[in-house]
C-alpha cells in the first residue's frame, strides 16, 4: 500500500517486462562504493544491520509514505538549448536557424557554458533525471564545461562536441579535421574519466560535409566503447534535404551506413520518416533509436510508431529540449501514451516506467551500472511523492491496483512530484518545503 509503506519499485527485464514492487521496503547502499548492497522487505533487510541491543548500525533514511524508483535516464537531449525551450512557430529547419543556431552562437563563451551547464544539470536532477546523453555546441569548450559540472556532481552523462560544418552559421562550423581533433581531445581528457562517457555526434546529415561524417566514422570504428549519437529522419523536409544532398545513396540512413556511423553504440534520435530497409539496416547494425515525443509534436515532426521500431530495433525515450518542452521524464511519457493512442497503439504505466529507467539503460549499454537496483548498481534514484498535488492525493484515493496509481503518476507526474534526487549515493537535489 503506497499510501501506508515506504516502497521500492526496481523494475527488471528477462525477456519481459515485469516491475518488482516492495511494499515496506528497504534499500542498502555502500558509504564507500556507493552502490547498492541489497534491498528486500525492511523487515527481513534492517534485522541485519542492528546493533547487539537491536538499533540500526547503519545510517537510516525513512521515506516512509513515498515510491522510491531508479534515476530517470534521458537519452537525447541538448543542454544549450535549454536557454531557447518553447521558441514560438517553426517546424525544424526553421526552428533551427531561427531560434536554435543563434543560441548555440553564445557557447564560445566560458562562462555561459559553465553557468548553463550547472542550471541544466540542477534541472535534471530537479526533475529526477541521473543518466543523459547529451548535445554539447560545436565549441569544444562547452562540452569540456558540460563534463566538468557532471563530473563535480557525479552524475553518469555521455557528451560530445557537436561536429557541423556546411548549411550553419559560421559561428557553429568547424572544419572536419579541426573538429575530430576536438572530439579525439576530450575522449582523451574525459571519456570514462569517473562516470563520464564521450559522444561523436555529428548534429545531422544537413550540417555535417561527406569528409566530417567520414572522419567521425572513422573516429567511431578506432574507438571501443565510445558513442555516436546523431539525428534521423525527424521532418518531411529534412529529409528532401537530405535525398537532394545524397542524391546516390538508397536513403536517408544509407549516408550514415555509408560513412560508418551506425552501431550498437549508436543511438539516433527521431526516426520518423523510415523506409523498410532502412528499419532492417537498423536491426542489422544493432543502432538504437531515441524516440522524442514533446519534441515531435511541438516542431509537428510527425508520429513515430513505437510498435513497428520496436519490431526491429532497441529504441529508448527522450526529452530532445529544446525542442521538447519539459525536462520531465513523466512529463515525456505522458505524451508517449498520447501520441500512440493516436494510432490506436497503447503504452502501459509497466512499459513506460521500464523505458525511462532500466530501457534506456539497456539501450545505452548501461544496464550493468544504472537502472535498477540490483546488488553492486550505482545507488542512482528518485524518492517520488505520489500525492505531491491536491489534484494527485485526490486521484490516488480513487485507485484501486499499482498499476492505476503508477498510470495516474505517469500520466499527471511531473518535476513536483520529485522529493528528493540521490546520486550515486548522495542527495543532489531536494524539493523544497513550501
Ligand atoms: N536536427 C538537427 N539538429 C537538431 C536539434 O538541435 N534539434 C532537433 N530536434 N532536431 C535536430
Ligand atoms: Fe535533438
Amino acid at each position: 500500500d503506497i499510501d501506508q509503506n515506504a516502497t521500492l519499485l526496481p523494475v527488471t527485464a528477462g525477456g519481459r517486462i515485469y516491475p518488482e514492487y516492495i511494499a515496506d521496503g528497504a534499500l542498502v547502499v555502500d558509504d564507500v562504493t556507493r552502490c547498492v548492497v541489497e534491498y528486500g522487505h525492511s523487515e527481513t533487510i534492517l534485522p541485519k544491520y542492528a546493533n547487539a541491543e537491536g538499533k540500526p548500525a547503519i545510517k537510516v533514511h525513512d521515506y516512509r509514505d513515498k515510491l522510491i524508483m531508479p534515476g530517470f535516464i534521458d537519452t537525447h537531449v541538448h543542454y544549450p538549448q535549454i536557454d531557447m525551450i518553447a521558441a514560438y512557430g517553426e517546424q525544424l529547419l526553421d526552428w533551427l536557424n531561427n531560434y536554435t543556431f543563434v543560441t548555440e552562437a553564445n557557447f564560445d563563451d566560458p562562462k555561459i557554458a559553465h553557468d548553463t551547464a550547472q542550471f541544466f544539470l540542477n534541472q535534471l536532477l530537479a526533475n529526477g533525471t541521473t543518466s543523459a546523453m547529451v548535445f554539447a555546441t560545436s565549441h569544444p569548450l562547452s562540452a569540456e564545461a558540460f563534463f566538468a559540472e557532471s563530473h563535480r556532481l557525479n552524475t553518469r552523462m555521455i557528451t560530445g562536441n557537436v561536429l557541423m560544418d556546411q548549411n550553419a552559421p559560421e559561428a557553429l562550423c568547424v572544419p572536419a579535421e579541426q573538429s575530430i581533433r576536438d572530439t579525439q581531445n576530450i575522449i582523451d581528457n574525459w571519456h570514462e574519466r569517473g562516470r563520464q562517457h564521450v559522444a561523436i555526434t555529428p548534429r545531422f546529415a544537413i550540417t555535417s560535409s561527406p569528409t566530417q561524417l567520414r572522419l567521425a566514422g572513422e573516429l567511431y570504428a578506432s574507438h571501443d566503447s565510445v558513442y555516436l549519437q546523431t539525428h534521423l529522419a525527424e521532418n518531411r523536409d529534412e529529409v528532401a534535404f537530405v535525398q537532394e544532398l545524397y542524391p546516390n545513396h538508397k536513403g536517408y540512413l544509407d549516408v550514415y551506413d555509408d560513412m560508418g556511423l551506425l552501431g550498437r553504440r549508436t543511438t539516433l534520435a527521431h526516426g520518423i520518416y523510415l523506409e523498410t530497409p532502412e528499419y532492417e539496416r537498423l536491426r542489422e547494425t544493432g543502432t538504437q533509436i531515441s524516440h522524442c515525443p514533446t519534441s515531435n509534436l511541438f516542431l509537428g515532426s510527425g508520429l513515430f510508431n513505437l510498435p513497428k521500431t520496436l519490431g526491429y530495433t532497441g529504441v529508448s525515450i527522450a526529452t530532445d529540449v529544446g525542442a521538447g518542452t519539459s525536462l520531465s521524464m513523466l512529463t515525456t511519457l505522458s505524451e508517449a501514451y498520447k501520441v500512440q493512442q493516436l494510432q490506436s497503439n497503447q503504452l502501459s504505466a509497466h512499459q513506460g516506467l521500464y523505458q525511462i529507467t532500466l530501457g534506456n539503460a539497456q539501450s545505452l549499454l548501461l544496464d550493468d551500472k544504472v537502472g535498477n537496483f540490483m546488488p553492486s548498481k550505482e545507488a542512482d534514484f528518485v524518492v517520488i511523492d505520489m500525492k505531491a498535488t491536491a489534484l494527485l492525493e485526490r486521484r490516488m484515493a480513487q485507485t484501486k491496483t499499482l498499476e492505476e496509481q503508477l498510470f495516474v503518476l505517469m500520466m499527471l507526474g511531473d518535476d513536483r512530484v520529485i522529493e528528493q534526487t540521490i546520486v550515486a549515493g548522495q542527495s543532489r537535489y531536494r524539493k523544497s518545503a513550501v
